[in-house]
């Protein structure tokens, strides 16, 4: 991971292997960017005609210097309009050099202060832009395949802001932030060969340690003896064992309570309701959990003032001998009785007893759970965007606020009563399907009959926790969706 330091040179003199100056549409220049095409004997104009670019989000050209300013190579990347830079463009553009930094070991940046207003929010997007996009699974790649290990970009000088301890601050939780989704991503990266509910629990052991935060893991017996049916039955096909996954983080002067559940299907084959389709993501299953793991890395070293506890519900949904039959009804933690109709929709059954068990404790102000839940949600938002849903919209459009602030895309979908009725059963309290459409709603019903009366939003991050492509922070593969919006809205409360 590179360190982030801010310089006092001016551009042509930042001795760096590649220099990132901003542009701004109609080759209108950022800060620096008009001495250096100078320097190089050209003016913006040209330089984006030549090079063919536009000045918008995501145009990047890449020159070499040969010897005329500091920098072995400079990088003219876009902001967009001069006008309406905000955050959000200048993390993408952090991407966007990140990915153009291969092979350098130390990178100078002026785009932080192409942003007008205040420099400490745009050096911490900056940061938090470059630390995603320099993102890269390498775990199973031997570095004999390909000869050599890639060079790591060590540092980032910041020119043209002035220091500040703010600024040090936003640093700080641009790194913590950054480390969190590259543990998220990480485990959801990892194939399901080498992951399981057991390995779960033994992460949040590691990120626990040293931090204060404590650890409390259920297993197949506790959960039995506890009556935690949904978690059990969906791990009954799998030879892997299922957990229940408990961390505690306590804030001193804390005036809240939150309790964050996470969604831990380390695969999920669709069980005896085998899937046709996608199966080779389903490793991806326990995004939610592993997103509240890289919440908790993340506020371990940020401290917010709240407390929190993170709630994992893992099983692998196999469909072994003992698995759970289509129309099997069991009798669930809280005192519903749901029948099976789909074993495809596992999610919601693993949910179910971590939201009861958040519920019947009476302490949290609010429950929020992350939950690669259902393919509708993809269907209705998208693969990049994730669906908010809930009980109360004080807790639903900070989310939403929280969700802008960190540069992830987010809309409310509504829990519609009429559709309540879907996800009745003939035989027993609750079914877990609903009809043919509107499945991220009926989903979203479902679990919020194991809430009670509690302030309560679930976000069903199916789409964007993982990618097809290389996009702006998000890296193909797993992103770590949700991890930026939950910690932002922690620090907010
Ligand atoms: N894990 C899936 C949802 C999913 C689908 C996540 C695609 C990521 C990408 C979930 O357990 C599931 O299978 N949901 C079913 C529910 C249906 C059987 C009611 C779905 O969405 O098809
Ligand atoms: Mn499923
Ligand atoms: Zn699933």
């Amino acid at each position: 991971m590179p360190k982030f330091r801010l310089v006092k040179e001016s551009p042509e003199a930042v001795a760096c292997d590649l220099l990132a100056v901003a542009v701004f549409k109609d080759a209108k220049p950022g800060p620096g960017a008009a001495e250096v095409a100078t320097l190089l004997g050209t003016t913006l104009k040209d330089l984006f005609a030549a090079e063919r670019i536009s000045g918008n989000v995501g145009d990047c050209a890449v020159l070499s210097t040969v010897g005329h300013i500091a920098a072995k190579r400079v990088a003219f990347v876009g902001l967009g309009d001069k006008t309406a830079v905000t955050p959000f463009e200048i993390r993408r553009a952090g991407a966007v050099v990140a990915r153009k930094a291969a092979g350098a070991k130390t990178v100078g940046t002026l785009v932080p202060a192409a942003a007008s207003g205040n420099g400490t929010d745009a050096a911490r997007a900056f940061a938090e832009g470059f630390l995603l996009g320099s993102y890269k699974f390498t775990r199973y790649k031997k570095a004999s395949a390909n000869g050599s290990k890639p060079v790591a970009v060590s540092d980032v000088l910041i020119a043209g802001m002035a220091k500040s301890a703010g600024i040090d601050k936003s640093l700080a939780a641009a790194q913590a932030v950054a480390d969190g989704t590259v543990l998220a991503r990480d485990l959801t990266n990892t194939p399901a060969n080498d992951k399981s509910p057991v390995s779960l629990a033994q992460q949040a052991r590691d990120i626990a340690k040293g931090t204060g935060m404590t650890v409390k893991v259920m297993d197949e017996k506790q959960l039995a003896a506890k009556g935690m049916n949904g978690i059990l039955g969906v791990g009954r096909g799998s030879p892997k064992p299922p957990r229940l996954i408990e961390i505690n983080y306590k804030a001193t002067g804390a005036k809240k309570n939150i309790a964050i559940i996470g969604k831990g299907i380390t695969f999920d084959s669709g069980g005896i309701n085998l899937k046709t389709q996608g199966l080779d993501w389903m490793k991806m299953d326990m995004g939610g959990a592993a997103a509240v793991l890289g919440i908790m890395k993340a506020i371990a070293a940020i401290k917010p003032k709240v407390n929190v506890t993170a709630i994992i519900c893992s099983a692998e949904n196999m469909p072994g001998g003992n698995a759970l039959h289509p129309g099997d009804v069991l009798d669930m933690y809280g005192g519903k009785t749901v029948e099976i109709g789909n074993t495809d929709a596992e999610g919601r059954l693993v949910m179910a007893d971590g939201l009861a068990l958040a519920a019947e404790r009476k302490k949290y102000h609010y429950i929020l759970d992350m939950a690669t839940l259902t393919g509708a949600c993809m269907v209705a938002l998208g693969p990049r965007c994730f669906g908010v849903m809930g009980n109360d919209d004080g807790l639903i459009q900070g989310l939403l606020g929280a969700s802008k602030r960190a540069g992830e895309l987010a809309w409310e979908l509504p829990l519609i009563e009429d559709y309540r009725k879907m996800i009745d059963s003939d035989i027993a309290d609750l079914k877990n399907i609903g009809g043919p459409y509107g499945g991220a709603i009926t989903a979203g019903l479902f679990l919020r009959e194991f809430i009670g009366d509690h302030k309560w939003a679930h976000m069903d991050i199916a789409g964007p926790t993982k990618s097809e492509s290389d996009e702006f922070e998000q890296p193909k593969g797993a992103t770590g969706s949700g991890v930026r919006t939950v910690v932002e809205w922690l620090t907010s409360l």
